[in-house]
């Protein structure tokens, strides 16, 4: 039976100061943490065997998922002392991944791709390894694939850096997603006990000898890597959700979110259980609140998230923002930043009243956790 390995180990440093206090794999994408909805996705291929191979934050991932009852699945967990990279933490679990062919995931991309046809063209292709793909326009933050479009061979493997476009142009090109199925013959190209990783140090060899391929998937993925990713993955994920809903449904609001029927929602948007919504509000487009969040009247919010019982008072403006668990604003806040440079709160910052953070010359506003915010910036 096909087991799956998900790596929940980085210490995303390009999401601080949201992954000081959130593991960036426990990240909530449309209010689930991204391994919850690979869990989720693991299943629908009849998988019920997970390791999650932990490193920095373990216990606060441990604590969420536990053995995975909840989830109707096995959760186990890797004992790894220091980071051992992607390989070095997979190796950990060769004992309990030897008998058969297997998943492994990147713990921080959101897809959704039929993980079953994945399975029969890895068995279809036969090699030790079968990566998904995804075409890019800009390749350079990931690993590119260099492939046989008709074989679907995978001839080179460069990660980050190793790969120069033809005469410095950026062309769109199939890249890593971080997907991958692999027999177990993989571990004999893992070192034991050391820093390894699998796609500068495993893939390459693979590939040489002829025994990767690669699965070009359609459809939604996106690596949540940094804020402005975080928002995107969150807004397409919840349009692909709510356009597979075959329904004229625009918005996903929980059945016990109270709003004042004096505001209005511009879809899209989500709004998690508990949620009060006061009159003269305008919420959306593009806005995802988490559970047991209160906003008071005459507040805005447009392309933005807000995390688990945030507190927003009245007559405030949020825009462009990412703001986390437990945050208090006070009344009579703007908070506006812009596409790429997010106004960014960590879990239990507190913005004093009247505040205006503004952000300009692309410059990045973000808060650590449980700092208060006593002057403006604009
Ligand atoms: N357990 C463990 N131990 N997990 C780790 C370690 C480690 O030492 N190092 C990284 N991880 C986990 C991260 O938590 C993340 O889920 C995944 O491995 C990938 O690491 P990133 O740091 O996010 O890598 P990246 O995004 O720069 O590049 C990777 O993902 C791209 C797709 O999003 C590479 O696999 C690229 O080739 C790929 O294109
Ligand atoms: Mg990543």
């Amino acid at each position: 039976m096909t087991k799956a390995i998900i790596l929940s180990g980085g210490w995303g440093t390009r999401l601080r100061p949201l992954t000081c206090t959130i593991p960036k794999t426990l990240i909530p994408v449309v209010n689930k943490p991204v391994i919850e909805r690979q869990i989720l996705l693991l299943k629908t291929a009849g998988v019920k065997e997970i390791v999650l191979a932990v490193s920095v934050m373990s216990e606060v991932v441990k604590q969420h998922f536990g053995d995975g009852k909840r989830l109707n699945v096995n959760i186990h967990y890797t004992n790894e002392k220091f980071p051992m990279g992607t390989a070095g933490a997979i190796r950990l679990a060769d004992d309990y991944l030897k008998d058969d062919n297997f998943f492994m995931l990147n713990g921080d991309v959101i897809m959704d791709f039929d993980f079953s046809e994945f399975l029969t063209s890895h068995h279809k292709y036969g090699g030790i390894g079968t990566i998904a793909s995804k075409i890019v326009e800009d390749p350079s933050r990931y690993g590119v694939l260099i492939v046989d479009k008709e074989t679907h061979h995978l001839n080179k493997f460069l990660e980050k850096e190793e790969y120069s476009p033809p005469e410095g142009k950026i062309t769109p090109m199939p890249i890593n997603a971080g997907v991958y199925i692999l027999e177990p013959d993989i571990f004999s190209y893992i070192q034991p006990k050391k820093k390894v990783s699998i796609e500068r140090d495993v893939f390459p060899r693979v590939a040489a000898e002829d025994q990767l391929f690669h699965y070009p998937i359609s459809g939604i993925w996106k690596d949540v890597g940094k804020p402005s990713d975080l928002l995107e993955a969150n807004i397409e994920l919840m349009n692909h959700i709510i356009n597979n809903l075959n329904s004229d449904v625009k918005n996903l609001i929980d059945d016990t979110a109270d709003i004042d029927p004096t505001t209005n929602i511009y879809s899209p948007c989500t709004i998690g259980k508990n949620v009060v919504i006061r009159k003269n509000c305008s919420i959306g487009p593009n806005v995802i609140i988490g559970d047991d969040v209160y906003v008071e009247e005459s507040t805005k919010i447009r392309n933005s998230l807000l995390y688990k019982e945030a507190y927003i008072s009245k007559n405030t403006s949020i825009s462009n923002a990412i703001i986390s668990d437990n945050c208090l604003i006070e009344k009579n806040v703007e908070l506006s930043g812009d596409d790429e440079n997010l106004i960014i709160l960590a879990s239990f910052v507190k913005v004093n009243k009247e505040i205006k953070l503004i952000s300009k010359d692309h410059q990045p506003i973000s808060y650590c956790h449980h700092e208060i915010v006593k002057e403006s910036i604009k």
